[in-house]
């Protein structure tokens, strides 16, 4: 074999390698997306039962949408004036995302609740009175007290006079209609879906790196476990699956970031939580490291 020809089989091998990883990524790639929801959930949730049957603390799930066009659809309509009756109470206003998406502060008797992390609950509002987030989402477009009761149709003829944005929509749902009501609020969930607080030290330290929080914070990991606030406040969150005495179990996470607690709003510090708490009644010994705890999640 001459060298040339030697040569172009040695390319011809790396070419087809690389050919041939790429399909295997792509084609990994393709199924995972196609994962179903309830696929991916019940993954998850096999890690959350230690092999003594015991539930266990769990890092977050990594963010599901990345930049997707239909996330970036929502992430614009997250701050669009078009969303809101008044053209102010957009829903950025009250979900500071820079505050962990709460501003802590009472709308309608109740206060906001953080829109990060909400893919992963079952249950929301301050009674779990909605199970599903799309229908949390066209609530909070649709009523009044949040973003000031636009019909869909309303925000549809708005959006519509966009063109920009009509193409948009046209192409990131191209066999699902373009811009509607459904697609909107779909948008607007894909957005909230790359709100997802993963990789922070309580993640690292949930995957077994445990220097990744201080030593007070693991005894209060102990404390947590100990007075079974597990019970109610598990998974990835640690709470937003369930409901408990007509209230829905807040999620844990971020909880350094707000400035006010309890569905009400009424209580400004968290120490002060903890007590009313069932089993938070704890002597100062354990308090504290729990304290340091709830800290970082
Ligand atoms: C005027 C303030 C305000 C605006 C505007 C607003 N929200 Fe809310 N949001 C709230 C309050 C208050 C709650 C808690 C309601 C409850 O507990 O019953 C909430 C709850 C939520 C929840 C449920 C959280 C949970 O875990 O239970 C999500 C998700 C959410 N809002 C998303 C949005 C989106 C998306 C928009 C824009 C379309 C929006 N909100 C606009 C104040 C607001
Ligand atoms: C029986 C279920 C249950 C148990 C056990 C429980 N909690 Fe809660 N927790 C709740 C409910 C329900 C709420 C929300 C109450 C409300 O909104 O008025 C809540 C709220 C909280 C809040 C306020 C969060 C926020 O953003 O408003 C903190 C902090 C908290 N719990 C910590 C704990 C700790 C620490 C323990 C263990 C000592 C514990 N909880 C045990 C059900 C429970």
């Amino acid at each position: 074999m001459t060298r040339r020809k030697k040569l172009i089989v040695v390319f011809a091998v790396v070419a087809a390698a690389v050919v041939a990883s790429l399909l295997v990524a792509w084609i990994m790639h393709v199924r995972a997306e196609k994962m179903a929801e309830a696929e991916r959930e019940a993954l998850y949730r096999k890690f959350e039962i230690s092999a003594s049957g015991k539930k266990r603390f769990v890092p977050m799930p990594p963010i599901l949408a990345h930049h997707s066009p239909r996330a970036m659809l929502g992430r614009q309509l997250f701050n669009d004036r078009r969303l809101a009756c008044s053209q102010r109470l957009v829903c950025g206003a009250c979900h500071w995302l820079g505050a962990g998406g709460t501003d802590s502060r009472i709308h309608h008797a109740k206060i906001t609740r953080p829109v990060h992390n909400a893919v992963f609950a079952t249950c929301y509002m301050h009674d779990g009175g909605i199970s599903n987030l799309h229908d949390v989402v066209r609530t909070m477009i649709v009523t009044p007290y949040f973003c000031g009761g636009n019909s869909l149709d309303v925000v549809l003829s708005r959006l519509s006079a966009d063109a920009p944005l009509v193409k948009r929509f046209e192409s990131a749902y191209e066999d699902e209609g373009g811009l509607n009501g459904t697609n909107v609020v779909d948008s607007v969930v894909e957005y909230m879906k790359t709100l997802i607080t993963s990789g922070t030290p309580y993640d690292f330290w949930c995957a077994g790196h445990e220097d990744s929080i201080t030593a007070e914070a693991r005894r209060g990991s102990e404390v947590f476990l100990s007075a079974r606030c597990m019970d109610c406040h598990d998974g990835p969150a640690l709470g937003a699956r369930k409901v408990s005495n007509g209230r829905k179990v807040p999620a844990l996470r971020g909880l350094s970031l707000r400035k006010a607690y309890l569905s009400d709003g009424s209580v400004k510090k968290l120490e002060s939580v903890v007590p009313l708490m069932p089993g938070g009644d704890l002597p100062q010994e354990e308090l504290a490291p729990l304290l340091a705890f709830l800290g970082v999640l």
